[in-house]
């Protein structure tokens, strides 16, 4: 796929990226997830990652990439509540190192779905406790780690909600609507608490969460439960957490229930805001699935349905980066990425979201960044290996990788999209 001589809209200090998770790529046997799923025991290293980072973080060079978005794997930090693991503390600073000496910013997350396994069993989100216990662990990298100018506290801290605490899918595995509600103050707690913190230790540092936005629309436009559905969802995913950012007050409301109002220190505790964008989902109201919700993805535009069956509908990256934009605030996509071993599929996907945030920057929407979901195929939470959103391919037997054409493509957009 060609680019046709255009004069590039992006900046020239626009950061292009990759993001990955460190669970991911790599495991922990001191990890909540490593005994959640199964499938992790076959594969307690993933790919190797930990081992092999060095020669990981050369294919950053390849691409040609200025910026990499990665997490630390708190589990492997502090093993116990009382042990800090130095030596795993060195090993996110060699990373930290090997990026600056190929000029590339790292974007450090610091909670990317794992937990120590002894803080789910003490004091998992629910309990006051968890506060505590988040900002020693943050404060203690914070202070440690050298050369991090970018921080996000929490990745998608909603569906570590829904998933742990609405659905019982990931851990701590509970359907529990009040202890919901509680873990949601606690985690955005910690956020505002952590993003003072960061910026006690590190003065011009850039704080965010990375929430993941997506468009919803009713399975039938005809239907007014599916519509008032649509409309909710949007509300709550896309629309409270920006307002809680603004005013320091989540309000929560689903159909047919009273609105709930929760406060959260969180007020202006922002100086970006990380998108993940992945797809739409439609809605349609079914008394028999749980909350009333039945989830569907459609291919209504004929770009397909990826391995894992999402919709790809890059139309919706511009609607949610507008709702963003609200904010006022420099914006970050820090996650966008396809599951499919297609790579021409991949290679699609990528160029029709960068020509959306292209359309974005033209129209005045203050992007800064875009970090392509991911470096090489991972470990993905609810789908174990087959997933395939690598730009590079991994052979899960050898755990060699090789550049997927949607690796070169990615590295010839960033030279013929950036004004030089
Ligand atoms: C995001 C998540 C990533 C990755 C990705 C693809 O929600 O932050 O860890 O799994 O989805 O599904």
């Amino acid at each position: 796929m060609h680019e046709t001589t255009r004069k590039p809209a992006f900046p020239e200090d626009f950061q292009w990226g990759v993001a990955t998770s460190a669970f991911q790529l790599e495991g922990s046997s001191n990890a909540d997830w490593s005994t959640w799923d199964p499938v992790l025991s076959d594969i307690p290293e993933i790919t190797n990652h930990y081992a092999v980072f060095r020669e990981d973080l050369k294919l950053l060079k390849d691409l040609g990439v200025n910026s990499y978005r990665f997490s630390i794997e708190w589990s492997r930090i502090q093993p116990r509540p009382d042990t800090w693991d130095d030596e795993a503390i060195a090993h996110y600073q060699e990373i930290i190192d090997i990026l600056r000496s190929y000029n590339i910013e790292p974007m450090v997350t610091l909670h990317h779905f794992t937990h120590p396994k002894w803080f789910l069993e003490r004091s998992p989100w629910h309990k006051t406790a968890s506060i505590e216990k988040f900002l020693r662990y943050t404060e203690k990298m914070v202070a440690t780690l050298r050369n991090v100018r970018y921080w996000i506290t929490f990745n998608e801290p909603y569906v570590i909600l829904i998933g742990g605490y609405l659905d019982g899918c990931t851990p701590p595995g509970l359907r529990d609507v009040p202890r919901s509600l509680v873990a949601l103050k606690n985690i955005f707690t910690c956020h505002g608490k952590a993003y003072d913190i960061i910026h006690r230790y590190v003065p011009d540092a850039q704080v965010s969460i990375a929430h993941n936005m997506s468009v919803f629309a009713p399975w039938k436009k005809w239907n007014p439960l599916d519509r008032l559905l649509k409309k909710s969802a949007n509300f709550f995913y896309n629309h409270s957490i920006i307002n809680a950012f603004q005013t320091g007050v989540f309000v929560i409301k689903f159909p047919f229930s009273r609105a709930v109002e929760i406060e959260v220190p969180i007020k202006n505790k922002l100086d970006f805001f990380g998108v993940n964008y992945y797809t739409r989902i439609h809605l349609r109201f079914n008394p028999l699935k749980k909350m009333g919700v039945e989830l569907r993805h459609l291919d209504i535009e004929g770009h397909g349905l990826t391995n894992i069956g999402w919709e790809v509908h890059p139309r919706g990256l511009a609607k949610v980066l507008r709702y963003a934009s609200r904010l006022d605030l420099p914006l970050f996509i820090t996650e966008n990425g396809i599951a499919t071993h297609d790579t021409e599929m991949k290679v699609r996907y990528m160029k029709q979201h960068v020509d959306v945030i292209e359309r974005c920057l033209k129209d005045g929407l203050d992007v800064r960044g875009y970090f392509y979901w991911t470096l090489i195929d991972n470990y993905e939470w609810l789908q174990g290996l087959d997933s395939r959103f690598g730009l590079y391919k991994v052979d899960f037997k050898t755990l060699k990788r090789s550049p997927t054409s949607a690796a070169t493509y990615y590295a010839y957009l960033i030279q013929s999209r950036s004004r030089m």
